[in-house]
C-alpha cells in the first residue's frame, strides 16, 4: 500500500529536536501498519553551522534558519516546536493560521494567558495538534492508565509524584542563553513547575482526573546569578523548587514535588496511586516496571508485584522486540510520533492536545499563583 507522506518541518535542533528526529526515523521501521509516514522535509534554528551537521546527521532534506520561512512553505503539512517556551506561543499561532498541523513541546507556553492564544488559534483554524507530554506512552505508564480505568484500584484516595533533580545547586551555575535558558523566566516562564511538574500534573490529570484545587509553596535557593547574555548578576525569577498538596475532582488528595536541588538526583520521576482494592506505582528510572499491589491476593502471597512491561500484549511492546526486552526513554517520543499519524487515519485526536495540556497550565498557573499568595487556589 502505497503511504501518504506528511513532511515535517521541525524547529530547534537541541534536546528534543534530536528525540524527535529519532522518532520520526523509527516509526516506519517499527509501526509499518500505519497509512501515513513522516517525511523530514525540514529543520529549522539560527546557527547555520550547527544546522547543516544536524540535518545531515537526521536527514532532513532541507533547512531554514528562520523559523516564519518554514511556516509560508507549501511542502510542509505539520511544524513540530522543539524551541524555548517563549517562542511556543508565536510559532503555533502562526503555524494554526498557515493551516499547519501542530505538534509543540511542553510546557504549552510561559504562562495560560499565552496557551489560551494559542488554545484559540488552533480552534479557529480547525488544525490537528498535539503536545509531547512523552510519558504517558511509556509502556509501563500506559499500563498503569489501563489499569486505573478498569477500575481495579477502586475509589482512589492518594495520588503522589515526584520529579527530582540536582543540577542547579552550583551557586556559580549562569542563568539565561544558550543551554541554559530554563534558568531565565523571562524565557522559561517558570522554573521546576513548568518544566518538570507539568510532567507531573499531565500525568496525573490523565490518571486520576481534574484537579479542583492546590495550596503550594516554592523557594529560590540561589537568589542572583550572572545572565550569560548580559555579563551582569541579576535576579534569578524562577522557581528552584515547589511542592503542592491539591484536591482531586474524585475526592482524592495529590502530593507533589519538584526541585533541582535533590542532590543524588538527575532525573527522578516516581508517581504512586493508593486505592482502596489496589495501588501503583512507576519510577522513571526503572521504567519498564510497574509495581501492583492487589488486596484482594490470595492473603499468604500477597505483596507488591513487579511487572516487567515487556509483553506483546502490553501497550506498545507488540511493536518492538521479544518479550522480556525492554525499551526506554526514547521509545515515548517513536509512540507519540506513531500514536500521531495513527490520528490521521482515524480521525480522533492525539492527546494531549492544546486543550488538554491548557488544563495543567491552569494547574501550574494556581500552583505559582497559591505559593505567591501563600493561600489555597482553585484551577
Ligand atoms: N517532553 C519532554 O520531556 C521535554 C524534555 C526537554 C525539553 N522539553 C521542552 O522542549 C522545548 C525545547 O527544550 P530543549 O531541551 O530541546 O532545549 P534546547 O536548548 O536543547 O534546544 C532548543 C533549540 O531551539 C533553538 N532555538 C531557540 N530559539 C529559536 C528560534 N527563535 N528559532 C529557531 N530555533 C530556535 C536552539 O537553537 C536549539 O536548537 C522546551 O519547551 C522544553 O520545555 C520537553
Amino acid at each position: 500500500m502505497e503511504k501518504k507522506k506528511i513532511n515535517i518541518g521541525l524547529i530547534g535542533g537541541g534536546f528534543m529536536g534530536r528525540t524527535h528526529s529519532n522518532g520520526y526515523n523509527r516509526v516506519p521501521n517499527f509501526f509499518p501498519d500505519l497509512a501515513f509516514t513522516p517525511v523530514l522535509k525540514a529543520v529549522c534554528f539560527r546557527n547555520e553551522t550547527k544546522l547543516k551537521a544536524f540535518a545531515a546527521q537526521w536527514g532532513y532534506e532541507s533547512t531554514e534558519t528562520d523559523w516564519r520561512k518554514l511556516i509560508e512553505r507549501d511542502d510542509i503539512d505539520a511544524v513540530d516546536i522543539c524551541t524555548p517556551n517563549d517562542t511556543h506561543a508565536e510559532i503555533a499561532i502562526a503555524a494554526a493560521k498557515a493551516g499547519k498541523m501542530i505538534l509543540c513541546e511542553k510546557p504549552l507556553a510561559r504562562d495560560l494567558a499565552e496557551s489560551k492564544q494559542m488554545v484559540d488559534a488552533i480552534a479557529a483554524a480547525g488544525v490537528k495538534n498535539t503536545v509531547w507530554y512523552n510519558y504517558r506512552r511509556i509502556p509501563a505508564v500506559t499500563l498503569a492508565k489501563n489499569i486505573v480505568a478498569s477500575g481495579k484500584l477502586g475509589k482512589i484516595y492518594h495520588y503522589r509524584a515526584n520529579f527530582l533533580q540536582d543540577w542547579t545547586i552550583n551557586e556559580n551555575l549562569p542563568q539565561g542563553g544558550e543551554g541554559l535558558w530554563r534558568m531565565d523566566a523571562a524565557v522559561a516562564g517558570s522554573g521546576v513547575v513548568g518544566d518538570l511538574l507539568s510532567h507531573c500534573i499531565d500525568t496525573a490529570i490523565w490518571l486520576n482526573g481534574g484537579i479542583q484545587e492546590v495550596s503550594a509553596m516554592t523557594e529560590t535557593f540561589v537568589k542572583q546569578r550572572m545572565h550569560q547574555l548580559t555579563g551582569k548578576v541579576e535576579d534569578v525569577h524562577i522557581d528552584d523548587a515547589c511542592s503542592f498538596f491539591c484536591r482531586f475532582n474524585n475526592g482524592s488528595l495529590g502530593l507533589f514535588e519538584s526541585t533541582r536541588y535533590a542532590r543524588g538526583h538527575k532525573a527522578l520521576y516516581t508517581f504512586e496511586i493508593n486505592g482502596a482494592n489496589a495501588s501503583i506505582r512507576w519510577d522513571l528510572h526503572d521504567l519498564n516496571r510497574l509495581e501492583y499491589f492487589d488486596n484482594g491476593d490470595e492473603s499468604n502471597l500477597k505483596g507488591w508485584r513487579s511487572i516487567h512491561v515487556t509483553d506483546g500484549d502490553q501497550p506498545y511492546m507488540g511493536n518492538w522486540w521479544v518479550p522480556g526486552l525492554g525499551i526506554g526513554y526514547e521509545h515515548s517520543f517513536v509512540h507519540q510520533a506513531a500514536d500521531f499519524f495513527k490520528s490521521l487515519e482515524t480521525g480522533e485526536d492525539c492527546a494531549p492536545t492544546f486543550k488538554d495540556a491548557f488544563e495543567t497550565q491552569k494547574v501550574c498557573e494556581a500552583v505559582l499563583d497559591s505559593a505567591a499568595t501563600r493561600s489555597w487556589k482553585s484551577c
